[in-house]
């Protein structure tokens, strides 16, 4: 099988130097994944443990102190493998929006305050193709009708717009040249739970119409549930779990996912919310072996030195835990 985004083995670490000493913080350390065309690829996990930075080495968007130490990112778009890393950003450039779109963490607040929505979009389809004002006006509105977004926002100024609706606008201006790839980060974050519900809407939306691939990051497990056929869990710069979001909810395997999993919201409010003890490590100094185990309620002698390999549970079910390999009858009573 190709897969539409491959990383093998990905070290990217921030590396500084101040006063003369020289800090590494591990942001994403050892990173595994493989994302399939079509489906919509979830990665979740607290604040703080490199969500934002793997999507910026998948996009191959590395910004001093980032820096790839160690691995390879390859797209498969058209059937030409190709490596990101090694990319000019000329030919960053030449994929970038038309086939990989990008919809950054707080993008609401990207668009330009001074000029109208219509400005905006015209601005963002000319620098990829040779259109008229109002070739590119008709482009939008037809797009955001496309999307059951009224096309009256485009006389607007964005501080005219409620959060929900820039946000929406935002991703309609990302995804308007139906890229394949589309990555997002907090799409929703900011946004209440009503408002949440539309831009999740909007994305499935998007997503289904053009077959993209979605890889979406979001700490938010509710979103993961609503949207994405697969999850991978990040735990201080490493994926500790990834199946299909239905084993990931309903029979996590990982201590860590369970936490996550107990700490959601339930309807029902009959099981108690459980949040999980302690405080995530700083990535300049983690753990030793397994980064989890200083909050892990089954630690074992092994977690404190020796770091986990991911292993296959199940079809598709992977995960990074000692308990799987030491414990016979773990998996199956978890
Ligand atoms: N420019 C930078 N220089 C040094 N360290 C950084 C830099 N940017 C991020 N980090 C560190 O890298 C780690 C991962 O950060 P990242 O932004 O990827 O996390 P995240 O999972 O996206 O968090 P959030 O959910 O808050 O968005 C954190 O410890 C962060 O402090
Ligand atoms: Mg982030």
């Amino acid at each position: 099988m190709t897969y539409v985004v491959e990383a093998r083995r990905v070290k990217a670490y921030y590396i500084t130097h101040a006063y003369g000493v020289k800090r590494t913080v591990k942001a994403v350390d050892d990173i595994s994944l493989q994302i399939k065309e079509g489906e919509v690829f979830g990665v979740a996990g607290e604040s703080g443990c490199g969500k934002s930075t793997l999507l910026k080495v998948l996009l191959g968007h590395l910004e001093s102190p980032l820096t790839v130490v160690e691995g390879s990112v390859q797209y498969n778009l058209d059937g030409h493998p190709v490596d990101v890393l090694s990319m000019t950003e000329r030919e960053k450039r030449s994929l970038r929006w038309r086939q990989v779109s990008y919809i950054p963490q707080g993008s609401m607040h990207v668009l330009n305050p001074v000029r109208r929505i219509r400005d905006t979009f015209h601005d963002f389809i000319s620098a990829h193709r040779p259109v008229s004002k109002s070739e590119s006006l008709e482009m939008a509105r037809a797009y955001l009708n496309t999307l059951g977004l009224p096309d009256k926002v485009l006389a607007a100024y964005p501080h005219q717009l409620s959060g929900g609706m820039r946000q929406r606008v935002t991703i309609a201006l990302a995804t308007i040249l139906w890229p394949k790839l589309i990555f997002a980060d907090e799409p929703t974050t900011a946004l209440d739970v009503v408002v949440q519900r539309g831009v999740i809407q909007l994305l499935k939306e998007i997503q289904q119409k053009e077959g993209s691939t979605l890889v979406l990051i979001t700490h938010d497990m509710g979103v993961h549930a609503n949207l994405a056929n697969r999850v991978a869990v990040l735990y201080a710069g490493k994926v500790v779990e990834e199946a299909d979001t239905h084993s990931v909810l309903k029979a996590p395997l990982h201590p860590y996912t369970q936490y996550l999993i107990r700490s959601l919201p339930s309807l029902d409010e009959r099981s108690e919310r459980v949040s999980i003890p302690g405080t995530p490590p700083t990535l300049d100094n983690p753990p030793t072996g397994c980064r989890f185990h200083p909050r892990c309620p089954f630690v074992m002698d092994i977690c404190r030195t020796v770091d986990p390999e991911m292993s296959s549970v199940r079809d598709g079910h992977r995960v990074a835990c000692h308990l799987i390999t030491e414990r016979a009858d773990y998996a199956t009573t978890a």
